[in-house]
């Protein structure tokens, strides 16, 4: 089946009642309804973004995204489709904020960059495994030192998720297994058609209750519910967010 993408500012898609692809999970729940905090008092959550933005004072993603495609130019391993662009922390907060983690659920961030996105989970919620999968070594690289750092730096109850419930894993993320995730964060903006196939193929595995954030597009897929859709400021600029949760 093809996968095709709706330009923003379409409807949301229609849940699709007989979908025979979910698979049954003792954690399905249903969608939960909008809500504006997550587990966190301000005071906490403040601590926590400001140990994170901390993490990363000194690791540049763009700069070592540009060293990686360099090298791999010069050694004619360049490949398309991974251009690099990074959620800055308090923007990542609020899209959590819309996928409404609850404690122990599994979050995955699928092209992980330096893993802003999974310290940030992980640092704000109490999350049974916040895993992080990248392609390129550099950024992967990276993500452990953050996340080191992090652990280093941050008073233990500062960070919810502890640092052995936090994982990077560098390889091909649309190759690897995270159908058994709740919460599932895929930045899609440079996806080629083949690899949103891919990526919706997984999609379509999550169980009903699984939250689904992507970026740019929205995802024209039946069995899922938006959830919440906005703009918000970005490494680079401002970026669209869409938060879905399968139905
Ligand atoms: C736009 S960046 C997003 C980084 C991070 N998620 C964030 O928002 O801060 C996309 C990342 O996905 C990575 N990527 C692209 N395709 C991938 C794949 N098949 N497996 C793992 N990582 C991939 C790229 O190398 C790049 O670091």
């Amino acid at each position: 089946m093809t996968t095709r993408v709706k330009k923003t500012g379409t409807k949301d898609n229609e849940a699709n009642p007989s979908s025979s692809e979910h698979r049954p999970s003792k954690r399905a729940k249903a969608c939960p309804a909008a809500r504006a905090a997550g587990d966190s008092t301000n005071a906490d959550r403040e601590r926590a973004l400001t140990a994170v933005g901390s993490a990363f004072s000194e690791i540049d993603g763009y700069a070592i995204a540009r060293a990686e495609r360099e090298r791999q130019r010069a050694e004619g391993t360049f490949v398309g489709g991974l251009q690099y662009g990074e959620v800055l922390p308090l923007s990542f907060a609020s899209v959590l904020d819309w996928m409404q983690p609850e404690p122990g659920e599994h979050f995955y961030d699928l092209g992980s960059g330096t893993g802003v996105a999974v310290l940030t989970a992980s640092a704000l919620f109490n999350l049974g495994s916040a895993v992080g999968i990248e392609i390129q070594h550099g950024l992967h690289a990276a993500a452990l030192q953050a996340r080191d750092s992090l652990a280093r730096a941050a008073p233990r109850n500062v960070l919810r998720t502890p640092s052995d419930r936090v994982r990077f894993e560098c390889g091909d993320a649309l190759a690897a297994h995270w159908q058994d995730a709740d919460l599932v964060f895929c930045s899609t903006t440079c996806f080629t058609p083949e690899m949103l196939e891919t990526f919706v193929g997984g999609v379509r595995q999550l169980r009903p209750g699984a939250r689904i954030a992507v970026t740019t597009r929205a995802l024209e897929l039946g069995g899922l519910r938006l959830v919440q859709r906005g703009k918000l400021p970005y490494g680079k600029g401002t970026l669209l967010f869409f938060v879905y949760c399968k139905t």
